[in-house]
């Protein structure tokens, strides 16, 4: 945990953000996983964690804006837990270790907040997302799972995202941590990709990095030589010479912040001469963008300018053509980069996108596309110092969208299908940092992980 003053001040800040009732904050709680004593792995809540950094089950918190009263709930453990789960502290430890005055029984949440109801009074609540607290907060509110989306506080919500876009030097120093996981786990990955091993034995590597590191993946890793599926979770393929590799993953810290990178490596240590071509198109792509980066830009247009690029050497191949501006707008090069140029980081890998992706993304100045490719960008607005976001160009051959494209004749005018049909087995290539917005500019966040064609090619060959 950081100290409780930094607790402390980011409630402050944000009652700041709202006029008056109680906001409920709810942790989360263990899920069973086949049977109710084999739990999936334990994961707070990342917003809990924002403002009470207590990474325990069963927890909630109040703040009641009218009277600036805040409450802690939680139950001390019986002897029994004890027995299986070793001393643990008590609620009123907790509560001091944030900064919160009061603490309470769980059961207590109940009246606390049907009172509340039975007032009239405003319950601000975030959107719940686990089953167990849609079901928790229907009791304590009355308001079906299905209608909490829809009913969750929207002041909130845009408070909330207020203040985590904006990362403080305490989460900065912690994202580092992240990073430095990350270096290993990639350059692990990345010597490892020679023919004749399997996915499956780098994934199990990258994972034991992590947790020797103090916390675990910060999502389930893609390690695949099919990397044209873009969540791609099958781990099962032996590696051949002239594959490529590719690993998207991150780590999470003990306090559960996060890295995302991505690194495609050709398995056997060279590229292709094709390979080379697309890499080099795909690279060019995220330093442009990066270098792009500063406060008052915005995504959005970082996005475009990335897709340019991309068009502008796919052009280059023979893979596109006609005019970069006029397909980048209609959406042609999203047949080969179908998704989003990044997506805001901290606490979650994909920053509080359980509070609603428009807006952790987008406000009334920027609007989302609904473009195909674009429609699928997760941040579009402005850049303010503070905010970390991953850059993550990429090019994929995916046979099942080429041939729906092709048989509806979409886009003739700026994709050359012919020279695309050639590319049917090559897979795809995908490069991913993580940056931090400045005052003046950006910094790519930690250990620079080998990138450029020499680099990668030096370090798959590395024993
Ligand atoms: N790194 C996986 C993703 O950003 O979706
Ligand atoms: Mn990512």
């Amino acid at each position: 945990m950081f100290k409780k003053e930094v607790y402390v001040e980011r409630r402050r800040k944000l009652s700041n953000h709202l006029q008056k009732g109680l906001v409920l904050f709810l942790g989360n709680t263990d899920v069973p996983m086949n049977y109710p004593s084999n739990i999936y792995h334990w994961r707070q809540d990342s917003t809990f964690l924002y403002f009470y950094g207590l990474d325990y089950q069963n927890m909630a918190a109040v703040m009641d804006l009218d009277n600036g009263n805040e409450y802690l709930f939680g139950n001390d453990v019986s002897l029994g837990d004890i027995i299986w789960m070793g001393p643990q502290i008590t609620t009123e430890e907790k509560a001091s270790l944030c900064g919160v005055s009061n603490h309470l029984p769980f059961a207590r949440l109940h009246d606390t907040v049907k009172e509340a109801v039975k007032q009239g009074r405003t319950i601000h609540f975030l959107p719940p997302y686990r089953a167990e607290n849609k079901i928790l907060l229907e009791e304590l509110t009355g308001i079906k799972p299905g209608a909490q989306k829809e009913k969750a506080s929207v002041d909130l919500i845009k408070a909330v995202v207020a203040l985590r876009s904006i990362k403080d030097d305490n989460e900065i120093q912690e994202l580092e941590k992240a990073m430095e996981t990350a270096w290993i786990m990639h350059t692990t990955a990345m010597k490892m990709a020679k023919p004749g091993v399997y996915e499956r034995e780098i994934a199990g590597a990258i994972e034991g990095i992590a947790l020797a590191a103090g916390g675990m993946l910060s999502f389930p890793a893609i390690v695949t030589v099919r990397g044209e599926t873009l969540h791609n979770h099958y781990h099962g393929n032996k590696l051949k010479e002239n594959d490529l590799l590719l690993v998207d993953t991150g780590a999470e810290t003990a306090m559960r912040y996060a890295s995302d990178h991505t690194r495609t490596t050709p398995v056997g240590g060279k590229f292709t001469p094709r390979q080379k071509d697309i890499y080099e198109a795909v690279l060019e792509a995220q330093l442009k963008a990066i270098e792009a980066i500063k406060p008052g830009v915005t995504n959005l247009s970082v996005h475009l300018l990335a897709a340019a690029t991309l068009t502008d050497r796919l052009k280059e191949i023979g893979l596109m053509k006609g005019d970069t501006s006029s397909a980048v707008e209609q959406g042609a090069h999203a047949l080969f980069m179908p998704h989003g140029l990044g997506h805001m980081m901290g606490l979650d890998v994909h920053d509080m996108e359980d509070l609603g992706e428009n807006y952790v993304g987008y406000n009334d100045e920027i609007k989302r596309s609904d473009i195909f490719g674009t429609a699928f960008l997760r941040l579009g607005r402005k850049y303010e110092p503070g905010f970390v976001l991953t850059i993550e160009p990429g090019c994929y051959f995916i046979p099942a969208l080429i041939d729906q494209w092709q048989s509806e004749g979409r886009f003739k005018e700026f994709i050359n299908y012919e020279k695309v049909n050639e590319y049917r087995d090559f897979g795809g290539i995908r490069i991913e940092d993580d940056i931090l917005v400045t005052d003046s500019g950006h910094k790519v966040m930690g250990r620079p992980i080998p990138r450029s064609i020499e680099e990668v090619e030096q370090i798959a060959a590395t024993a």
